[in-house]
């Protein structure tokens, strides 16, 4: 399975700067076609980057995704809708949501399971704390985020898209080492072979400060299937040299 490089712009950017970066990376791309690309712009830049891309090997996907299909849900995005601008991806349970927005682990995997009901890949983040791996519970926070949306999804969990991403290493510049995040992939590898006759299709992508000096040794780590890219995400050629080290 190809990896995936995805890029996670947060709440950043603006119509101009938006066309300026992705016209960057579709200018960069040609010959680099052995990992997929995906953006994640902001929900309200997601039809226009599906325009800016169109014709192009670039998937485009939302930040988060609602439980609901549609109704009185003030503020919220579907999966429907997603799914009618052109996305097929959605991030879900990013920790800037669960912290900041009190998503639980149940919730991230109804959020996962709409999404996957209607034709949006989830790309679902699981991470621990800095005082977590501390107290050295990593393994157990990250096998329980899971465990919720393994139940939720049911019999789809070959059709995830799976970020580790160490909440500690997010926008901080401290990136895990490439043995730590492999330590960690190993463990939600097995989790997901004991859940799904193919577990191969799964992609577990590494997120947490990767970067175009790192992402070579990251992603030469034999569990780590692509990366979730914040910051790098922003500057055409970070995300072009992060793709670039996904080639090979
Ligand atoms: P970062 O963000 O690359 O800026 O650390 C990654 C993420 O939060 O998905």
């Amino acid at each position: 399975m190809k990896k995936l490089i995805a890029g996670n712009w947060k709440m950043n950017g603006d119509s101009a700067s938006n066309a300026e970066l992705l016209a960057g990376i579709v200018a960069g791309l040609p010959g680099l076609d052995a990992c997929d690309v995906l953006v994640c712009p902001p929900s309200v830049y997601v039809a226009s980057a599906v325009t800016a891309l169109a014709g192009q090997p670039v998937a485009v996907g939302g930040q988060d995704v609602s439980v609901q299909v549609k109704g009185a849900y003030t503020g919220e995005v579907s999966a429907v809708m997603l799914r009618d601008v052109g996305a097929t991806y959605a991030i879900v349970g990013h920790s800037e949501r669960r912290q900041y927005h009190g998503e639980t682990d149940a919730l991230v995997g109804e959020k996962a399971q709409a999404a996957l009901a209607h034709g949006i890949t989830p790309v679902v983040c699981i991470g621990e704390t800095l005082a977590q791996r501390e107290a050295g519970e990593t393994n157990a926070v990250v096998k329980r985020q899971l465990a919720a949306v393994i139940h939720a999804v049911g019999h789809c969990v070959s059709e995830l898209v799976l970020a580790y991403e160490p909440v500690w290493a997010i926008g901080t510049g401290q990136t895990a080492t490439p043995e730590q995040a492999q330590a960690v992939h190993a463990v939600i590898r097995a989790q997901i072979a004991a859940a799904t006759e193919h577990p191969e299709r799964v992609r577990i992508l590494y997120g947490g400060s990767m970067n175009a000096a790192n992402a070579t040794q990251l992603l030469a780590q034999p569990d780590i299937d692509g990366g979730l890219i914040g910051g790098a995400s922003l500057k055409v050629a970070d995300f072009l040299t992060i793709i670039r080290a996904a080639q090979g």
